[in-house]
Parts: structure tokens; sequence; C-alpha cells
């Protein structure tokens, strides 16, 4: 075992620090009031090298391996969640290309990100959230094409990508066995955008509806063969679920950071109120939820990238770590009292913020099948 982080991820991690802490964190709390980022923050992300974090290098990207991307993701969920997911998404939507993608699709899809475009993965539905093998989307071969027609939701970045992984299914009938994957690209006729979410957090990350009415797509643009859509989905989320472990431990180290400082400076009874022993037991609670959460979110990813089984530890990564960032950042609002419900200071953002963390790329409870199924059978 090595705990060391390498010079090289030193290096990274201290550049997205800094990153963070000038053009981020100082607008996250207008970017979260506004509900989007600000004008010209993308260029900017993309310019330090963070939209194509998941890229091989043979695909002109960097080829970090997990652990590393990991070690970024939670710097950006220090600054703002919002923003994180946003850059997250691009992960999510490239994992599909690089699990089953043709040489021709990766070049493609890995051209358009590295580009600095961002990417959407556009699985969720009305009627399909946990259940997600009950996509109704359908995708009709229509000679060297495919039509596709439904309607996606929830979908991160869907007003902003340019390109999109979606799940349909080519054989209603088969129920999972005929869910698919394809790359379509924003502008191809029939592709529209819906209405944009109002959420309770993540809000510089933008939400909304996709609807597909006779989308005509090339048969090119399947990823692997027909019915192979929702095994595809389930390799990715097991990619993608540490990476929401690395934004939720980010979320609440900043969340603690910041009642940690207040528990020294606010004085109440003559003393700070970090000298009283209810606040420093949920500071040290605090404290070793991160800890674990953060060495989970290691270990998930350290075994992706010796290629070893890790669809338990990635559910064990993602599931605890969001559930300890809603509890650190619900203790860190209370040790802050009313500062920390006002929405002056970024506590009750983290909290809100927090909350998606235990409900996207599969709910907490999923999770915890997921985790129990793979111990029992
Ligand atoms: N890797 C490979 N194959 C897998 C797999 C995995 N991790 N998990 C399941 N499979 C395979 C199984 O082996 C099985 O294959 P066979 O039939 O050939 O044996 C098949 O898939 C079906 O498996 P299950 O019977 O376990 O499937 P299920 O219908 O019971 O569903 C589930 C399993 C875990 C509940 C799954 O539906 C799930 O993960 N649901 C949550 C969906 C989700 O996470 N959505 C998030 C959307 S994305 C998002 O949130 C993005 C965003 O906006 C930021």
């Amino acid at each position: 075992m090595d705990f060391n982080i390498t010079p090289d991820q030193l290096d990274l991690r201290t550049m997205v620090q800094e990153f963070v802490a000038k053009e981020i964190t100082p607008f996250a709390l207008e970017m979260d009031k506004e509900g989007k980022m600000y004008p010209g923050l993308l260029q900017k992300i993309d310019e330090v090298g963070l939209l194509n974090l998941v890229v091989p290098e043979e695909y002109d990207g960097p080829g970090l391996d997990t652990i590393t991307i990991a070690l970024l993701y939670e710097e950006l969920g220090k600054g703002c969640a919002g923003v994180a997911t946003s850059i997250a998404a691009n992960a999510l939507a490239g994992y599909p290309v690089l699990l089953l993608g043709t040489e021709e699709q990766k070049e493609k899809f890995f051209s358009v990100i590295n580009e600095g475009k961002l990417a959407a993965f556009a699985l969720t539905e009305p009627g399909a959230g946990s259940d997600a093998g009950a996509v109704a989307t359908t995708a009709v071969k229509d000679g060297d094409d495919y039509i596709l027609n439904g309607t996606k939701c929830f979908i991160t970045n869907a007003a902003l990508a340019d390109i999109f992984i979606i799940f349909a299914n080519t054989r209603k009938s088969a129920g999972i066995r005929g869910l698919t994957a394809f790359i379509v690209k924003r502008g191809t006729p029939g592709f529209t955008v819906g209405k944009e979410e109002e959420k309770m957090g993540i809000r510089a990350s933008n939400t909304c509806e996709l609807i597909l009415e006779d989308v005509r797509i090339p048969a090119a643009n399947r990823i692997g063969r027909e019915g192979e859509g929702f095994k595809i989905a389930m390799k990715t989320l097991d990619a993608a679920r540490p990476l929401v472990g690395a934004v939720s431990v980010g979320i609440a180290q900043s969340a603690f950071d910041l009642c940690v400082k207040y528990a020294k400076e606010r004085k109440q009874f003559g003393k700070p109120i970090g000298s009283f022993q209810l606040v420093q037991a949920m500071i040290a609670d605090m404290a070793m939820q991160i800890e674990a959460s953060r060495l989970l979110v290691y270990k998930a990813c350290w075994l992706k990238d010796q290629g070893l089984p890790y669809t338990k530890e990635s559910a064990l990564a993602k599931c605890y770590a969001s559930d300890s960032a809603m509890k650190v950042t619900t203790d860190a609002v209370q040790v802050m009292g009313g500062y920390g419900y006002s929405k002056e200071y970024m506590a009750e953002k983290y909290m809100r913020d927090a909350k998606i963390m235990q409900i996207y790329e599969g709910t907490n409870q999923i999770q915890r099948l997921v985790i129990a199924n793979n111990i029992l059978y």
C-alpha cells in the first residue's frame, strides 16, 4: 500500500487548487443564486485542461489514472459542486465510448471534448430512474440509420452540451436486453432541449429535459451491439460513482474547514465554541467521516486502475461519501447556527449541494442494493 501522492499528482492538484481558489470559489454563491456558471468560466476550465480528464493520451487527452482524476474532482467539489457536476458529465458521457466505442467513434467523440465542449449522458426518463432498464425511448432501424423517439429528463449539461450519449430501446419486448447506446450530436433535426429544472443545489450546473422526435442518426453512431446498452450503462456508472464520492468529499471538506474556523473564532459564554465538548464531538465525527470517505474513494479508484472488479467498492465509495457529505454539511450548519443557515455564507449551499450526491448516479438505496447483491450472490 502506498498513500504517497506522486510529484505529478501534487503539481496537478496544486494547479487545480489555485484555479479553483481564483476562478470558482469566489463566484460560487453568485453562480448558485443565478443558477448558472458565469460567462467565460467554461472556457477557463478548458484552458486549464479540466474538461477532458478521462480522455486517454492516444486520443490527445491527459491519460490520467482514476485516482488522479478523483484528487482533482475533490478540489472542484471544494469550490463548487455545481461546476464539478458539469465537468463530471463529460466523464460520465466519455466512459461508454471508452468502454465499447470503435476507433472512429473514439476519435470523433474525444475530439469534441478536447475542443473544450461539454457532453451529456442521457439515460434517465420520467418512467426510468432507479429502474434504468425501463427506458421507453425507442430506436428503430431504418436502412443505415436509426430513428429515435422519446423523452429524457434530469440531463446534466443538456442545454450546453455538443454531444450526447442517448440510451434507447431497439427491441421493446426484450426489456433491458433491448437497451442500446447511441452518440447523438446537438443540432440533429428533431432533437430539442425541454424545460430547465429549478434545482435545490448544484445550481451552477444545467439540468434539462431532452425531447427526441424522429431523430435520424447513422447506425455508425451505435455504441456496441444492439442490446448491450444496459451493461454499458452499468459499467459506466461503476466508473463514475467513485467520482461522485470524490466531489462529495470535496463538499464535506469545505463545510468542515468553514465550521472549524468558525468554532475557533465564535465566542459564547466567554469562550470559543470549539472549546465545548459537544461541538468537539461533532467536529471529531466529521473528521472521521471525511477521512473514511476519502479512503473508500481512493480504494475504488485504485481497484479500477488495477483492472480488478470494483462494482461493490464503487457503490460503497459513492454511498458512504455522499451520506457523509450530507451529515457533515448538516452538522456544519448546526455548529454555525444562524450564520450556517444564512444565505450570506457557504454552509447552507454545501448542505443543499450534498443532497443530490445521495440521489444522482443511482440513489443511495440503489447503492445499498448493489453492495448487498455483490456480497450475497
Ligand atoms: N457491470 C456489468 N454488468 C452489470 C452490472 C455491472 N455493474 N450490473 C448489472 N449488470 C448486468 C447483470 O449481470 C445482468 O446481466 P445478465 O442478465 O446477463 O446476467 C443485467 O445487467 C441485469 O442486472 P440486474 O438484474 O442486477 O438489473 P436490475 O434491473 O435489477 O437493475 C440496478 C440493477 C442496480 C437497480 C440498476 O438498474 C441501477 O443501477 N439503477 C440506478 C440507475 C442509475 O444509477 N441512474 C443514474 C442515471 S445517470 C445520472 O444520474 C447522471 C446525472 O445526471 C449526473
